[in-house]
């Protein structure tokens, strides 16, 4: 897929919570074929600090309006700077960059499990999917209500199912201890957040044979598979995370 350096016109810059927000940004020349799991690498202009681009997931694409969003939560200086756009300010990107979620086959039943920021390229996978004919159910993780976003989002692709840490909206604990996965019997599940929480995902499919794919947020710089910063020890021998990955087969790590 052909890569593109591009200056994005923001057309929005939604605020979600204190650190997390939304920049909808429009692509006025040809709309390329987007994938879910794949990223954007995002020029941080303004200070040395940030002279290396921040990868960042797309987090859903609108084929009508010509635009995709990104969802970010404030991390460091690079983030904070981005949090600051405004409508008509000019972001350039590199995209679409990395490799993709894999199709499920017909009749498989399929969940996709999130925490936290991590839900971001799971909005664009569930889209992807229904509209191939797939209706996953969506088991999202967050540390409190206050933090929960996007739920009405999800809804409109499956049943969406929600737990919290200090059980202040649906169960009680981590997205690994909701009881929906001690009843339901998935053939394929999809998972994007915190490293532990995507290990502990990885061990409850390996021993019930699951398929299962993550998308690992190693530490990047290039992007494009020319540093070997982002490299991933895996059966395969090492990988970079960049172009062989973000998404990765479990059967495939080392984990
Ligand atoms: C493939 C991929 C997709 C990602 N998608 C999203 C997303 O959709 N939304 C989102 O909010 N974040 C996403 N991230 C993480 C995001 O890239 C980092 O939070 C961001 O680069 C931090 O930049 P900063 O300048 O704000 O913070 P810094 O001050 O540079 O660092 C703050 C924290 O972010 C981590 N970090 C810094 N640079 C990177 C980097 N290049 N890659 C990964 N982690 C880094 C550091 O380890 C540190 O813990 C993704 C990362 C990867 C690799
Ligand atoms: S980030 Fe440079 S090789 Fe992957």
């Amino acid at each position: 897929m052909t890569k593109r350096i591009e200056d994005l016109k923001v057309l929005e810059n939604k605020r979600l919570t204190k650190d997390i927000f939304v920049l909808d940004l429009l692509i006025d020349k040809t709309f390329p074929d987007f994938l879910p799991g794949q990223f954007v690498q995002v020029r941080v202009d303004g200070s040395a600090e940030t002279f290396l681009r921040r990868p960042i997931s797309i987090h859903d694409v609108n084929y009508d309006k010509s635009s995709i969003k990104l969802l970010i939560q404030i991390a460091g200086k690079g983030t904070e700077t981005l949090s600051k756009l405004r409508k008509g300010d000019l972001l350039n990107l590199i995209y679409p960059l990395g490799n993709s979620f894999s199709l499920p086959s017909k009749n498989e039943k399929v969940l996709l499990v999130g925490g936290g920021c991590g839900v971001a390229p799971l909005l664009f996978l569930g889209k992807y999917l229904k509209s191939n004919g797939c209706i996953p159910d969506i088991l999202l993780g967050f540390r409190n209500a206050e933090r929960v976003i996007e739920y009405e989002e999800y809804l409109e692709i499956g049943k969406v199912f929600l737990t919290t840490e200090d059980g202040s909206l649906g169960e009680k604990g981590y997205v690994t201890n909701n009881s929906l996965l001690s009843t339901d019997n998935y053939d394929r599940i999809y998972c994007c957040g915190p490293d532990s929480m995507m290990r502990a995902i990885a061990v409850y499919c390996k021993k019930r044979k699951i398929i299962c794919e993550v998308s690992l947020e190693n530490l990047m710089a290039c992007g494009i598979g020319a540093c070997l910063c982002c490299i991933v020890d895996t059966v395969r021998g090492n990988l970079c995370s960049c172009i062989d990955g973000p998404v990765f087969d479990i059967k495939d790590l080392k984990w």
